[in-house]
């Protein structure tokens, strides 16, 4: 995952001069493609052939002032990395309901699979920093926006958006801070994930009189009992990496509670802390209970263990959930949902957000996806199929299953604490050492070496405070 070039700030191709002065001088008629189209004509009467040439400027000018008109934006190319099922099927959803919005806007995907977008974003930083964005890209909530995309001048703010749509008072206000920048939103979250989730087999629980371990000692003890019967007890698929540094953060949370997970991200709690050093040893306990095929498979195949009842559990964020529904599986009855041990009280918060980036080609198509995006329309189309909660505030409630009723209860009164795996929790520039860390230690367990590489990794990147 590169992290784009400081330097790199481009002036704002977004509003043409031209356009914005044309239109102005109309000001009395500050209005849609019309009146646009009325001040044309006259100026045309009055001059000949340079009126010719100038109307043709104009007309192009005032387009772009007052938005092309409407059968001119045919396309609109979006960017994500969502493939897997509930992922998918989450996005076709959101995808009807604009297409019955804007039928003559056709999108395209420029879709780069991997979850976490952990294929999808060096893609997207190579095509930024190449000066060929796309009109619209999936982006975490927090640094993954604000530190690659905004802060280094690659984004156009969404406040007039947010003003018509008057999303200031319909998103969280948590959610709002984490895609603005000094006052300016510069995202549309689309939903709210919880990581550090438990999902259970609820067959192969019975089969084995196993409940969901509220702590990792009890964990252990179902583990050993699932392990002698031959089963998984806990699938992992970290072929991407993300995957177990996702665990870590699970085990991290439920060793040092929300105050001092939160202090460790924010670098005021330092990674040679001897709760580090507990959540590591802990973690390489857990590591003895997974499948041994783990860094062949995705995260969606290690669900689907789980689906197949090849293992027991899975520690996975509720975009797992969408996959097992997508499968056809029943909330509650097929599958069953806990905390990760230890974690219960506190929510890991994933919010999936699309921005605007300086340079789309289709910048009015891309203003009406967001606007759909936002709508509650929308997110009552997508989170139900992804499996997340829709992050406007007066969505139908209505609609949403048991689990997505308790998700909603518990982001409204848990600890809300960060992710680093989705959308990270500190600067970015520590996210690649600290994945790479963690998949070294997946393979040599190797407690104090992976605790000094991290704890290192964070001075250098930044991070942390220190030489
Ligand atoms: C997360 C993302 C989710 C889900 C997951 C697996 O980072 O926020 O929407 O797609 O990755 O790909």
């Amino acid at each position: 995952m590169g992290d784009p070039p400081q330097a790199l700030r481009r002036g704002s191709p977004g509003a043409r001069p031209g356009a914005r002065g044309l239109a102005r001088r109309g000001s009395r008629r500050h209005g849609g493609p019309d009146d646009a189209r009325r001040d044309t004509e006259e100026f045309m009467d009055a001059k000949g052939s340079t009126a010719r040439r100038w109307a043709a400027v104009a007309a192009a000018a005032l387009a772009a002032v007052a938005g092309p008109a409407r059968a001119a934006d045919t396309t609109l190319e979006i960017f994500t990395y969502w493939t897997a099922g509930g992922e998918a099927d989450g996005l076709a959803a959101i995808e009807k309901i604009f297409a019955a919005k804007y039928p003559h806007t056709k999108i395209t995907n420029a879709v780069v699979a991997g979850g976490a977008g952990s294929n999808a974003n060096a893609v997207l930083a190579t095509r930024m920093q190449g000066g060929k964005p796309p009109d619209t890209f999936q982006i975490h909530g927090g640094a993954e926006l604000i530190d690659n995309w905004v802060k280094t001048g690659f984004m156009q703010p969404l406040g007039d958006l947010y003003k018509a749509q008057g999303l200031g008072s319909k998103f969280p206000k948590q959610l709002i801070e984490l895609v603005s920048w000094k006052g300016q939103p510069y995202s549309v979250p689309v939903n709210v994930h919880r990581n550090g989730v438990l999902w259970f087999n609820q067959k192969v629980f019975a089969q084995n009189g196993i409940t969901a371990p509220e702590s990792w000692d009890a964990f252990f003890a179902a583990a050993e009992k699932l392990k002698a019967k031959g089963v998984t007890p806990l699938a992992l698929g970290d072929k991407d990496k993300w995957e177990s540094l996702q665990l870590f953060e699970d085990v991290l949370l439920a060793t040092l509670g929300p105050g001092p997970y939160k202090a460790l991200w924010a670098g005021t709690l330092p990674w040679t802390d001897p709760r580090v050093t507990q959540a590591l040893t802990t973690m390489q306990k857990v590591l003895g209970y997974v499948n041994e095929d783990h860094a062949t498979l995705t995260w969606d195949q290690a669900s689907g263990l789980v689906l197949q009842g090849k293992a027991a559990m899975n520690l996975m964020g509720d975009w797992a959930k969408g996959y097992f529904t997508s499968n056809g599986w029943q909330v509650g009855t097929d599958f069953g949902w806990a905390p990760a041990p230890g974690t219960k009280g506190s929510f890991i918060v994933v919010t999936d957000t699309f921005g605007l980036p300086k340079g789309a080609k289709h910048r009015q198509a891309a203003l009406d996806w967001l606007g759909v995006l936002a709508s509650v329309p929308g997110q009552d189309a997508f989170n139900p199929k992804k499996g997340s909660i829709p992050a406007r505030i007066d969505a139908d409630k209505g609609i949403y299953d048991a689990y997505s009723r308790g998700a909603m209860a518990d982001f409204a009164s848990n600890a809300l604490v960060p992710s680093e795996a989705n959308g990270p929790a500190t600067l970015p520039a520590f996210l690649t050492p600290i994945t790479d860390a963690i998949a070294v230690f997946v393979n040599d367990r190797d407690v104090a070496k992976a605790q000094a590489t991290i704890a290192r990794a964070c001075v250098d990147a930044g991070a942390c405070p220190g030489k």
